[in-house]
């Protein structure tokens, strides 16, 4: 059990496994439509998105309502932030209104954790900078799992812009506990300095590191974390860098593609590769959000504190 969920960083392979079995679970049960609709009753989850977003802020009230949990989705421009009161300030009267979880998505390193030593109950990150989103390497992991079968092995290069990418580095750090190999494939100005875990391998040539890969993961270009460098010429980069159906022949003859989204059409993925019905699983990572968000949502909040 755990009672918060602020990173990959700070979870086991146990742990991370018991969360994707409870993800499967409630993945199986939306589709037979059989679960516990009363699991979270009277609780009520407070969303805080001081970064906007569609997938992520959607998926986490559909899967709290689901749960029979009334959701109270914050917004940070109608709020008395405006009138410059301070992050922790808001905090602290947010949480004298007791909520039973708060979820938060924002664009300062650590802000979830800062959260979840003020408040009295489970907080769990929904983006943190570019530092963490473990939500989406979880529910990323549940659709390979589904795909293929297992974690243990598989090659998943993570091409794009893995700088500035909190996805990239959730994603390399469950991957790598997990026992999946992982590549990462930018140009040098969008490879990090650090790298998230280790065993990681680092290619610059999108052919060279999508060669014989399971799953060929894309990042968009996050021109708004850009504080070094330049931004890329879209065409050009998409010459270089971007999947198209002639590239991914380097890779598997099954593997799947995979991006968290938003996407951005004709920068890093081209549009047939982005719509392939069979190779593309961005809608299906779009629907794993559910019940991955029930899974963390129901282990945060039945956890004895
Ligand atoms: N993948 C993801 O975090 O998307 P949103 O920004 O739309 O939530």
């Amino acid at each position: 059990m755990i009672k918060h969920l602020l990173s990959i960083e700070d979870l086991n392979a146990e742990q991370i496994e018991d969360i994707l079995n409870r993800a499967d679970y409630y993945a199986r049960a939306l589709y037979d439509g059989r679960w516990d609709r009363d699991k979270l009753d009277q609780k009520i989850v407070l969303t805080l998105f001081f970064e906007n977003s569609t997938r992520t802020v959607t998926s986490f009230d559909i899967a709290a309502k689901r749960l029979g949990a009334d959701v109270v989705n914050w917004n940070a421009d109608l709020s008395s932030l405006s009138k410059d009161e301070s992050f922790s300030d808001t905090i602290d009267t947010l949480s004298a209104m007791k909520p039973d979880c708060i979820v938060i998505r924002h664009s300062d390193y650590g802000a979830p954790k800062f959260v979840a030593d003020r408040v009295k109950c489970p907080v769990v990150n929904a983006g943190d900078s570019w530092r963490e989103h473990p939500t989406q390497a979880f529910l990323d992991a549940l659709t390979m799992i589904q795909e293929k079968g297992k974690l243990k092995g598989l090659n998943v290069a993570i091409c794009g812009d893995v700088a500035h990418s909190r996805v990239a580095n959730s994603n390399a750090r469950l991957l790598t506990k997990m026992g999946a190999n992982v590549r990462f494939v930018a140009p040098q100005m969008l490879m990090p300095q650090k790298l998230p875990a280790e065993g990681i391998e680092c290619f610059d040539s999108i052919e060279e590191g999508i060669k014989d890969a399971d799953v060929v993961m894309m990042l968009r270009i996050q021109k708004e974390r850009m504080d070094r460098g330049t931004i890329p010429d879209e065409a050009a980069y998409f010459n270089n860098y971007g999947l198209t159906f002639e590239r991914l022949k380097h890779a598997k003859p099954d593997a799947i593609v995979m991006h968290p989204g938003p996407m951005n059409r004709g920068v890093e993925i081209a549009d047939d590769v982005a719509d392939d019905p069979k190779r593309s699983m961005m809608k299906r990572q779009v629907a794993n959000g559910i019940p991955t968000r029930m899974a963390i949502l129901d282990m945060v909040m039945s956890s004895k504190k």
